[in-house]
């Protein structure tokens, strides 16, 4: 099961961004892969936003985590990229309590995860070229996500 759209500016990310929040409700875990300058911060940015987060959402590259609590749900956000494979070992258990409790994670730079987050999750993939085009592909890996699909197909 697999949902992706092409996004053409960051007013349709937006968009995007707000059909998304509307679904994860009773949270969700969420790995987000994708280049450098793909879209991944700018999406969470826009999904927290659209929870009700009014923090200043920013890039957590050089705190790894930064998290959220003026929304429904806390939003914690981790960017992998500095830690690489073998850092994102010694946070494999907080990954770990994240995935079971009722709150929305945003894992950047999923790439660097390796065989540390082997629960349910959601993949989003990210591409794009050198405008402002981008492509958000989702896509559960293990159970329970989904109707976040179903949910994003029928918007
Ligand atoms: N349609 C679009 N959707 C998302 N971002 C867009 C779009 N068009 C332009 N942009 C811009 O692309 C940039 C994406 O940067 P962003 O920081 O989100 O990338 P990233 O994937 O988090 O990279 P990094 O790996 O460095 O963390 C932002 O400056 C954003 O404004
Ligand atoms: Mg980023």
């Amino acid at each position: 099961m697999k949902y992706s759209r092409v996004c053409n500016s960051l007013e349709d990310t937006k968009k995007l961004a707000q059909d998304f929040a509307g679904l994860i409700e009773n949270g969700c875990f969420v790995n987000l892969y994708g280049e450098i300058g793909a879209g991944k911060t700018a999406f969470v940015k826009l999904v927290a936003e659209a929870l009700g987060v009014t923090e200043k959402v920013t890039s957590p590259s050089f705190v790894i985590l930064n998290e959220y609590h003026s929304a429904k749900l806390p939003v914690y956000h981790f960017d992998l990229y500095r830690l690489e494979n073998e850092g994102v070992k010694t946070i494999a258990d907080e990954l770990r309590e994240y995935s079971e409790g009722k709150n929305i994670t945003f894992v950047e730079w999923a790439e660097f995860s390796q065989n540390e987050i082997p629960f349910n999750h959601l993949k989003i993939n990210v591409t794009y070229n050198d405008d402002d085009a981008r492509i958000y592909e989702f896509e559960p890996s293990g159970k329970g996500f989904d109707y976040i699909i179903e949910g994003l197909e029928k918007c």
